[in-house]
């Protein structure tokens, strides 16, 4: 990170017509609920020279409508509208990118954050030794409203797991809400996972170092209009992210997946094969419906687990077997075409490993998968 590109900039060299804090605001249908935020906003920081930015994923409801229309008459209200993405924490990390004020801060739309912490927030980073405000749910004074037992322990398992990866004494990283100081911001910024709903716990696993944090408790209310997005999709990206930070720097999380459920399809091929072979099948046969069988499984696990992002539905499913069945072949090929080359080790830089079976198996194996993988994502799970 460079001097300057994480440079501190002290509000008092700001001119009267810059804000000094922008409140980035991710939207998903939430029509409803910007008027009334905006209001609340209002009344929140009179006396402050704020602005917000409300980055939207292209709404179905009019969202972003309802914003560029408040946009027209105040000029401190943005909309970010992105078209054929998705994403609450790319949304906050571009929103803040769009901005240019010292302080920023992350909400949420749906009127469940305490928008009369924003003031506090603010005096903290402000006039304190303190690099990001959190509103947290979980110091004395806070809480969480109105959840059932299920969302509430949910919630509680996730935050332990959270500190697999957090290198900050924190007591709500799940926490959507929160303000930081651009330059802290920006010192993160290029090595931030992007995966996810979790922005704020992305951003502590990827500071250079521990920030100066400071907790302030708030009830976090329920929802008026609309309705959560949060459904197994964020449990599946939170997983990626604590995966990415844990292992991502040694090896592609996907790809990680991708060898797992390869490894397991070796397993249901044997057991394919054992049952086949018991069953009286000649080996020809049973070695064939292994194989289709492991492909077949291999699909469906990726499908799920590894590509739930883009998983495919409907005909699409069905192409998609299509091509991962003629990929896969493909690979076998590789495969053994590889191993076979290592074996019998013609080229000089083989002269050491040649002729060890086991050796030349696995490099065979190593070769297809990667075949596989690298083909099956551009082929298979192609982004739309
Ligand atoms: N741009 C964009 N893109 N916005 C999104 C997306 C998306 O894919 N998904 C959700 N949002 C917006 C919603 O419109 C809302 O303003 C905010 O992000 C939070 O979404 P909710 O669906 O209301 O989430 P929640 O209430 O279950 O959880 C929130 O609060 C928790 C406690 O602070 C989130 O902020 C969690 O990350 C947080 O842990
Ligand atoms: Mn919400």
């Amino acid at each position: 990170m460079s001097e300057a590109t994480a440079r501190r900039i002290e509000p008092q060299a700001l001119p009267l017509s810059a804000a000094e804090l922008t409140v980035v605001i991710p939207t998903l249908n939430e029509r409803e609920n910007i008027a009334p935020l905006l209001e609340r906003l209002d009344l929140a920081l009179a006396g402050t020279r704020w602005e917000v930015i409300f980055v939207d994923d292209d709404s179905s409801d009019g969202t972003p409508e309802a914003v560029r229309e408040i946009g027209r008459n105040d000029p401190r209200v943005r909309c970010l509208h992105r078209i054929g993405r998705r994403g609450l924490s790319t949304a906050c990390i571009e929103g803040i990118l769009a901005s240019a004020s010292p302080f920023v801060a992350v909400m949420d739309a749906d009127l469940q954050h305490d928008e009369s912490l924003l003031p506090g927030m603010l005096n903290a980073l402000r006039h304190e030794p303190c690099d990001i405000v959190v509103g947290s749910r979980y110091v004395a004074g806070g809480g969480v409203g109105e959840w059932n037992k299920t969302r509430a322990s949910m919630s509680g398992f996730a935050t332990k797991l959270s500190r697999l990866i957090c290198k900050t004494e924190i007591a709500d990283p799940m926490s959507g809400f929160f303000m930081l100081r651009r330059d802290v911001f920006e010192s993160a910024v290029r090595d931030l996972s992007g995966q996810g709903f979790k922005i704020l716990l992305d951003l502590l696993a990827s500071l250079p170092a521990p920030p100066r944090l400071k907790e302030l408790p708030y009830q976090f209310r329920n929802r008026r209009y609309g309705e959560s997005k949060l459904d197994t999709m964020v449990t599946w990206e939170f997983g990626m992210l604590l995966a990415d930070k844990l292992v991502g720097h040694i090896v592609p999380v996907r790809f990680a997946l991708f060898a797992t459920i390869g490894a397991l399809g070796v397993v249901v091929d044997l057991i394919v094969l054992w049952l086949a072979l018991a069953g009286g099948a000649g080996f020809i046969a049973a070695q064939a419906v292994a194989t289709l069988v492991a492909m077949t499984s291999n699909f469906f696990l990726n499908n799920v687990f590894t590509y739930r992002d883009q998983r495919l539905k409907g005909w699409r499913l069905w192409r998609g077997l299509f091509s991962f069945y003629v990929i896969c072949s493909l690979g076998a090929v590789a495969n053994v075409g590889f191993a076979a080359f290592v074996f019998v080790g013609d080229a000089h830089w083989l002269a050491g490993v040649k002729g060890i079976p086991w050796l030349a198996s696995v490099a065979g194996v190593v070769v297809g998968s990667v075949w596989n993988y690298a083909v099956s994502s551009v082929f298979t799970w192609k982004r739309k």
